[in-house]
């Protein structure tokens, strides 16, 4: 069995993300993006994440030496984190995913995250089970919602994870 390690990206690893972020968009069914991906701009923006001055967490999985996936966690401006991530496909079912949510919902809390959210294609069982595995819920359903190069328009599921429970909720 091989080690997964997370931890933060560095500015080393950039082109390791960015040849993946291409691999996995080019998988055509898993991510937002889609191909072709202008490598410039999005190594430009994967660096961002790294350097921004708002809270935000870029953690990347190795086994060894070799990078088999990144999760990004950003912050709203309300404090909800979004998690976006992948997992070199030559590496996936072996926990490297639950290893990415694990560190990504750790970063969430210590940047101060009330929840983490993110939006997940009906299709990608593998996925959802996997935040379900990790007390998500599936919040709700985006009907139609996004148009997709090829002229179709997906559906998108919600799902959520509270990590503060104790504060009041609406209560009218
Ligand atoms: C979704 C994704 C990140 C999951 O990563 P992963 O590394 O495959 O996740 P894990 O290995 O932790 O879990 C996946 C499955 O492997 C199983 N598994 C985990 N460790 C295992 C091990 N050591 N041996 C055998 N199976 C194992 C899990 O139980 C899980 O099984 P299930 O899907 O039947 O519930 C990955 O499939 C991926 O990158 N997909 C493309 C991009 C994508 O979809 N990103 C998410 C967009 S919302």
């Amino acid at each position: 069995m091989n080690v997964v390690g997370v931890r933060r990206a560095g500015p080393e690893d950039m082109d390791a993300i960015v040849d993946l972020y291409i691999a996995v968009v080019e998988e055509g069914k898993w991510l937002g993006g889609q191909a072709p991906v202008d490598r410039t701009s999005r190594r430009e923006r994967f660096l961002d994440e790294i350097e921004a001055t708002d809270p935000a967490a870029s953690l990347v999985a190795t086994v060894g030496e070799e990078l088999v996936g990144h999760v990004a966690v950003d912050l709203t401006p309300y404090n909800v984190a979004g998690l976006g991530m992948m997992v070199d496909a030559e590496w996936r079912g072996r926990g490297v995913g639950g290893a990415l949510v694990r560190g990504a919902i750790d970063a969430a809390r210590q940047i101060g995250a009330h929840k983490v959210a993110l939006q997940v294609w009906p299709h990608n069982d593998v996925a959802r089970r996997l935040y379900l595995r990790h007390g998500f819920v599936e919040e709700g359903l985006l009907r139609r919602h996004y148009p997709r190069r090829n002229g179709e328009l997906w559906d998108a599921v919600i799902m959520g994870l509270v990590l503060d429970e104790g504060s009041a909720g609406s209560n009218f």
